[in-house]
């Protein structure tokens, strides 16, 4: 949920003006340990975990964080899916958890360049898990051998990682410039891999009224309206606790939970303050977005999803030293059926073609750096 825009939508409701008169304009901000991840790691870790203090900033689905990393073998990470922060409702065949560990492979192989080693990345090597299963955790993603390679090239997107956001504000009302759509088309794609990108208003317009249909339609079912909110996390308090999922912080947000407002089965009730603040955020992002794009890949196998997590964040990266903002949109991708209509017709506007998936969806344009977003400790995804 986008802070911004809540703010926006549920501020008329006075209790903006009740949080300023109560002088508590400074309440509830992001707790520090939830965001330390973005000061970068240490000096006085070892190489590996130096490594994966930088991979647990990619970007996730829902900020699950769903990643084991099991440091028993030498010189080696072997990469597992945590099958308990799964997203069984939207993600229901584990495709956009898939992508996560492309994300996170991709970011690890930047570091560990950067720390004078390749990585040797070998992808599921006990075997793929089949394409419509959720449970994608049993045997491991990739074995990561990290390579002595004295004098190894550093990659430039290394010094971005830091500051590389999913920026879910309302973007400046200007398309994409032709200079930067540019560079991002010239980043090399994997496997067949293509890109679109709309930037005039006559190719915008479907694709946001399709996007925003997609994503009231997520809210209005049930089941996968309370699968996001039992992910929320409201107030410092229960960022502090969970340092995952959907954060929502700051003196509005106080103030409503205090006054019983922001409780999930309001947040599940039509007519609350909680449901319309979603509600409307979910048709509001779409008037500031000017720019849409897209990444294809040749099929839907288990590969094809984790390599559109490595170019998929390589160009959120690129992004960054261009001073582009992004912010993944995916619902009318996800695999539930009620979506199958709506997906239909978005593949069928895209030409996409009969196997080809599009695995990441994402507006795209100019606004100021965003917050960072929490994550948790390393140990807590590290095994040894
Ligand atoms: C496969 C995938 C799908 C995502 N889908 C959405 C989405 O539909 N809506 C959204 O707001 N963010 C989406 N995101 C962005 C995540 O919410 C974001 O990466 C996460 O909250 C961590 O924040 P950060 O990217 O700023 O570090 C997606 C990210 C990935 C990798």
């Amino acid at each position: 949920m986008n802070r911004r825009r809540f703010l926006k939508t549920v501020g008329g409701s006075g209790l903006v003006l009740a949080a300023t008169v109560g002088g508590l304009s400074q309440c509830d901000q992001m707790p520090a340990e939830a965001v330390q991840a973005w000061q970068g790691p240490s000096t006085n870790t070892s190489d590996r975990e130096w490594i994966l203090s930088h991979a647990l900033l990619a970007p996730n689905p829902h900020n699950m964080q769903s990643w084991i990393a099991d440091l028993r073998e030498e010189g080696v990470i072997t990469l597992s899916v945590d099958n308990d922060r799964l997203l069984p409702d939207t993600d229901p065949f584990s495709r956009q958890i898939t992508i996560g560990q492309g994300t996170f492979l991709e970011i690890l192989a930047l570091a560990a360049r950067q720390k004078g080693y390749d990585a040797d990345i070998k992808l599921y090597p006990d075997g793929t898990p089949a394409e419509n299963v959720l449970k994608v955790g049993d045997k491991p993603v990739a074995r990561i051998a990290l390579k002595p390679a004295p004098g190894i090239e550093p990659d430039r997107l290394f010094k971005q990682i830091l500051n590389r956001r999913s920026n879910k504000d309302s973007y400046q009302p200007r398309a994409l410039s032709n200079a930067d759509r540019q560079q991002l088309e010239k980043m090399p794609l994997a496997n067949d891999q293509w890109l679109g990108f709309a930037n005039q208003e006559q190719d915008v317009a479907p694709l946001r009224l399709m996007a925003q249909k997609a994503m009231i339609l997520e809210m209005e079912t049930p089941r996968t309206l309370k699968e996001s909110i039992d992910r929320t996390r409201i107030g410092a308090d229960e960022i502090r606790t969970h340092r995952d999922g959907i954060d929502l912080h700051g003196p509005l947000f106080w103030w409503l939970k205090a006054f019983g407002q922001m409780t999930p089965e309001k947040a599940m009730t039509p007519g609350t303050m909680a449901y319309q603040g979603g509600i409307d955020y979910a048709l509001g992002w779409a008037r500031d977005t000017y720019s849409m794009g897209w990444l294809v890949t040749p099929d839907n196998s288990r590969l094809s999803q984790v390599t559109a997590g490595r170019s998929y964040v390589r160009l959120n990266l690129l992004a960054t030293a261009l001073g582009v903002a992004m912010h993944p949109v995916s619902q009318i991708l996800q695999e539930y059926p009620e979506m199958s209509e709506l997906q239909s017709a978005f593949n069928k506007h895209l030409k996409i073609k009969p196997a080809e998936k599009v695995q990441m969806f994402f507006r795209i344009g100019y606004q100021a750096p965003t917050a960072p977003s929490p994550r948790r400790n390393l140990a807590d995804i590290v095994r040894e």
